[in-house]
């Protein structure tokens, strides 16, 4: 069967899917989107993602042609026509076409992409042993400049961080802000258990907010267990007692090594465990229905 990809209210083929090269999207990341996931035929939380696309679009005076309820309709469509019952979603708004400036008032259309497909991110192994971390030397964007709360087309800054990682052999890499304080990795947030409590970076670390953090501190809290969002310098995760990373694709991974310390015993954590439990039940319990 052929993937096919929403592209501005159609469905084509994917090598008929195609941007202009005057798109601004391309030629400026000047755009937002959102990667979202679907489990067992319903997507899962699309609703907060569309919330999050469109505070993005707002943040970067982007008017998304489509209502969040056509948004919704949009992406069910693309998930249906695809057979996707355990995927991954990618939901783009560009600026459109324009000229070779930069002003996006030559952008009359914004273009809007949904790519749906059924893929296994990470192997279950990985979920078992944990992950090794660096810590890269690519500082967070500071939300002074660009804050990285706006998911925009603009992840160059993230790109240098994973090409860290790359030359390191490792899977993930920790970024750290400008003032030396633990922000998040390339592509995940970042958690740490010391002691009883499960600690954070908030919004002013220059995080993405993501959803999958919001609904394990959720998860957490619901467990009983202390949860805060504040800054912490990279000692703490490095005498953590335990370790995981969250988002759309990792889900909730755990964390092993960074920067050659062992978290904890060099084991996923009970805390961990328990949490990758509740989080998968969670996914399998609710979302936007595919399917009739
Ligand atoms: C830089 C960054 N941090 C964190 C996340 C996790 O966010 P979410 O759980 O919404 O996928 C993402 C994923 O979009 C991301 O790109």
């Amino acid at each position: 069967m052929a993937q096919l990809i929403y592209l501005d209210g159609e469905l084509v083929e994917r090598d008929q899917a195609k941007i202009s090269v005057y798109d601004h999207g391309l030629l400026y990341g000047d755009g937002v989107f959102e990667g979202i996931r679907a489990y067992n035929g319903r997507v899962f939380r699309l609703d907060e993602h569309l919330e999050r696309l469109e505070r993005s679009a707002r943040a970067i005076m982007l008017d998304i042609p489509l209502s969040r309820e056509e948004l919704a309709e949009a992406t069910v469509r693309t998930c249906r026509a695809n057979e996707v019952h355990d995927g991954y979603i990618r939901l783009v708004v560009t600026r459109g076409v324009g000229d070779l400036g930069l002003d996006p008032r030559k952008c009359p259309k914004p273009s809007i992409f949904i790519i749906a497909a059924n893929v296994q991110f990470y192997p279950e192994e990985l979920y078992e042993a944990g992950l090794p971390l660096i810590t890269v030397s690519t500082r967070r964007n500071s939300p002074a400049c660009l804050d990285p709360g706006v998911k925009s087309l603009n992840y160059l800054n993230n790109i240098l961080g994973k090409i860290e990682c790359i030359l390191a052999n490792v899977e993930e890499g920790i970024m750290l802000t400008n003032a030396g304080m633990v922000s998040e990795c390339t592509g995940d947030n970042i958690f740490v258990r010391l002691g009883d409590e499960l600690l954070t970076p908030p919004a002013e670390a220059g995080i993405v907010d993501g959803i999958t953090r919001a609904a394990l501190i959720e998860l957490a809290r619901d467990e009983g267990i202390a949860v805060a969002e504040r800054l912490f310098p990279i000692t703490d995760v490095h005498a953590a007692d335990e370790c995981f990373l969250t988002g759309t694709a990792a889900e909730l991974v755990p964390v092993v090594m960074v920067d050659g310390r062992t978290i904890g015993d060099g084991k996923p954590g009970p805390m961990t465990k328990r949490l990758l439990k509740r989080f998968r039940e969670l996914t399998k319990s609710e979302g936007t229905p595919i399917y009739d």
